[in-house]
């Protein structure tokens, strides 16, 4: 992965899912395309991961591909799982259910690290309430739809909170 320069101005994002093929791929090509959008991709180093191994080195699956096409987004990329140095990398660590909030936890007790662990629909307005991001891989395209709209809607709040954190240089 490119790694954040020490001392960078960039705020670093890091979208986790479990595979890293289907929803954090998703998030992070959202949240470029519009910070792209926005005229700030000099603010902001964003990248993906996932908290298992299974899928490393795939592009992201098909149907994500094709929900985020349909929506004029891009997604690029390989699957890799997250790493210890992910935690001191990032500033934002935006994860997808309470499944990788614990993993991710577990992985950054201890480590000292000060990234803000969070879940992504945190910054849904209609959140259902356990506020994850559910898991479309079984499912159908229908799924991949309803997953693209939640973290479209998330992506575009959290862009607006951390525009105020961001450096602005
Ligand atoms: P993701 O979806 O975590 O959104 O990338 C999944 C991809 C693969 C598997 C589970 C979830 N899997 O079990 O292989």
């Amino acid at each position: 992965m490119d790694s954040k320069p020490r001392g960078s101005p960039e705020t670093a994002v890091l979208f986790v899912c479990l595979g890293n093929i289907c929803r954090s791929p998703l998030a992070e090509g959202v949240f470029r395309h519009l910070v792209q959008s926005d005229g700030l991709k000099h603010r902001f180093h964003i990248d993906s991961a996932g908290t298992g191994a299974w899928h490393v080195g795939e592009a992201p699956d098909g149907r994500a591909t094709v929900v985020a096409a349909r929506h004029g987004v891009e997604l690029h990329g390989q699957a890799r799982q997250i790493q210890t140095a992910d935690l001191h990398r990032f500033d934002f660590i935006i994860v997808m259910d309470r499944d990788n909030l614990d993993n991710v936890e577990r992985l950054a007790e201890g480590s000292g690290s000060a990234a803000q662990i969070r879940l992504l629909r945190e910054w849904d307005p209609q959140s259902n309430g356990d506020r994850e991001v559910p898991d479309p891989y079984y499912g159908g395209p229908g799924g991949f739809e309803n997953v693209y709209q939640m973290v479209r809607r998330s992506c575009q709040n959290l862009l607006a909170d951390l525009k105020g954190n961001a450096a602005s240089h």
